[in-house]
């Protein structure tokens, strides 16, 4: 019966063919052995693709307890025309509705163990291996263009694609507003970047984007055995997960955190807009965007591994030049324009009477702003949403469940581009983010303002 519920939501997904096969896996999950010494990378090879279905059967019964998975696309659509899926996607105990849930304390929510199963932190589809994860699309894509292959052999991206940002992205930059989007519709990889950018960047410029878009050894892919793809390759680039400048929902685990268990899933967040920002990382706080470029060649490509940094072929930036090239061409992503939004990032006379409202709510009652202010909708702070209180620490799929600590307060521009939405890509639409809030700021919002702000969220 199991079997036939995943198979089916499987096929309504679109997912890729391996994925259903495992769809049709026994879903009781028997941790593997511990790997024989001295195995062959042939030999390792077909040990984790032996793994890989009830890996992916375990993370799909995982995903399909916390969420209703469906295509569901509503009328609104992102800046390059996806649509945005609608509704409220965490699955919620059956006995109980979203507004009775609201009226629990948080006590009660944790002693009835009412917490909805999808507020919790996210586990990576393999939490104890880890790694970068690309969607299919992002693999075909930039295959096609330039030859490299970022399939791993030992798991596929998790999410169906329907529930991540538009691809390509549209790319905005903050120097020629008059440009509009100057992606025209195509992927950024080395293959084309000069083509496209060559009378629009200056030679710095054009360096740092070149810089971004090549590849650079990483703990999965590299040119030795110790590597997830099938054959050799000469790594990933910047631009392979911060696609176009945006996100593709591409993820990893957090890489300063052990033992292994407590680590974060991480969804790459979005670019655009560093420029204005103050914090990169969601824990991390790092104060720059040139500590950040670095960090994440010197550190999160390797887990924070050191040893094996050295061994797969770490390549240190540059700090004057390369960096700091990088680190420009970053700051010049923007958000996409929002219309309906004055000077002073306030609804102008064009929104609706349920936009105008959403905003009332945003300021008033639903307190959002207290975080989420100025112009671009963000404090450059962090916070501690305080999680722990609605719910008892667990292990779910081998990753230690618990409260998140403080983390940074991601912009809302332009945030109907960027499901899945927190640190973790927890919550698929914003509907759920607006449910999240509901229930950890205790608002208590009748059906109706959620209906204004969810309005209001979309023209940010
Ligand atoms: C696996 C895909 C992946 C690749 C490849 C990647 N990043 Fe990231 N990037 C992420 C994730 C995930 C985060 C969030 C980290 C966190 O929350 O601690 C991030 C965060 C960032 C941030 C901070 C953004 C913010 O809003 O706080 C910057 C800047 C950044 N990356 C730049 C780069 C650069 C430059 C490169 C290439 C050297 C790169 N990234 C390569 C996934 C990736
Ligand atoms: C106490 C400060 C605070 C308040 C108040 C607050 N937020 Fe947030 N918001 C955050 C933080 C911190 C995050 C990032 C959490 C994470 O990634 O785990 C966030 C993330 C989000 C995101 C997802 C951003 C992304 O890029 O994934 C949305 C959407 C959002 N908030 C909407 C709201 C709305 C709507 C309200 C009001 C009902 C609200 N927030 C009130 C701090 C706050």
């Amino acid at each position: 019966m199991k079997a036939v519920v995943l198979v089916t939501v499987l096929a309504a997904c679109g997912s890729s063919e391996r994925q259903t096969a495992s769809g049709t896996a026994p879903t009781e999950f028997e941790p593997p052995p511990p790997p024989p010494p001295d195995e062959t990378f042939e030999q390792m090879k077909a040990r984790f693709e032996a793994e890989k279905p009830q890996f992916m059967a375990r993370q799909l019964a995982e995903l399909l307890l916390r969420y209703d998975l469906e295509d569901q696309p509503g009328t609104e659509s992102m800046t390059r025309g996806k649509p945005v899926q609608t509704g409220v996607r965490t699955k919620l105990r059956e006995d109980l509705t979203w507004d009775q849930l609201a009226m629990m304390s948080p006590d009660e929510i944790k002693a009835s163990d009412a917490f909805p199963r999808g507020f919790m932190p996210l586990p990576h589809p393999r939490h104890l291996e880890g790694g970068m994860l690309f969607p299919r699309f992002v693999i075909e894509e930039v295959e096609r263009q330039t030859g490299r292959d970022l399939e791993r052999f030992d798991l596929d991206f998790d999410l169906p694609d329907h529930l991540l940002p538009e691809f390509p992205p549209a790319i905005f930059l903050t120097t020629r507003p008059d440009l509009g989007d100057v992606s025209q519709g195509q992927l950024v990889t080395t293959h084309n970047f000069h083509a496209l950018f060559k009378d629009k960047l200056n030679s710095k410029q054009l360096d740092g984007l070149r810089l971004l878009v090549l590849p650079f050894a990483q703990q999965q892919f590299n040119l030795i055995d110790d590597r997830r793809s099938a054959e050799p390759q000469l790594g990933v680039a910047c631009f392979d997960c911060h696609i176009n400048g945006h996100t593709n929902g591409a993820t990893h685990l957090v890489g300063d955190i052990r033992p292994q268990e407590h680590r974060n899933r991480i969804e790459t967040p979005s670019l655009r807009g560093v420029a204005f920002q103050e914090l990169f990382g969601s824990q991390r706080a790092l104060m720059s965007v040139e500590d950040f470029t670095e960090f994440e060649q010197r550190a999160a490509y390797f887990d924070g591994d050191i040893d094996k940094a050295a061994l797969k072929g770490m390549n240190p930036l540059d700090r004057a030049s390369q960096v700091q090239h990088m680190a420009e061409v970053q700051r010049l992503l923007d958000f996409p324009p929002a219309p309906k939004l004055d000077v002073l990032g306030r609804l102008t006379t064009a929104a609706s009477a349920a936009e105008q409202r959403g905003e009332a709510l945003f300021h008033g009652k639903a307190r959002c702003v207290t975080c989420h202010s100025g112009v671009h909708f963000t404090d450059n702070d962090s916070h501690d949403l305080q999680l722990e209180r609605f719910f008892t620490e667990r292990v779910i799929n081998d990753m230690v469940v618990n409260g998140d600590g403080s983390i940074k307060t991601f912009p809302l521009r332009g945030i109907k581009d960027s499901p899945p939405y927190l640190h973790d890509g927890r919550l698929l639409t914003l509907g759920d983010t607006i449910e999240f809030f509901n229930l950890v700021l205790e608002l208590r919002l009748s059906q109706d303002e959620k209906a204004d702000l969810l309005a209001y969220l979309l023209v940010l």
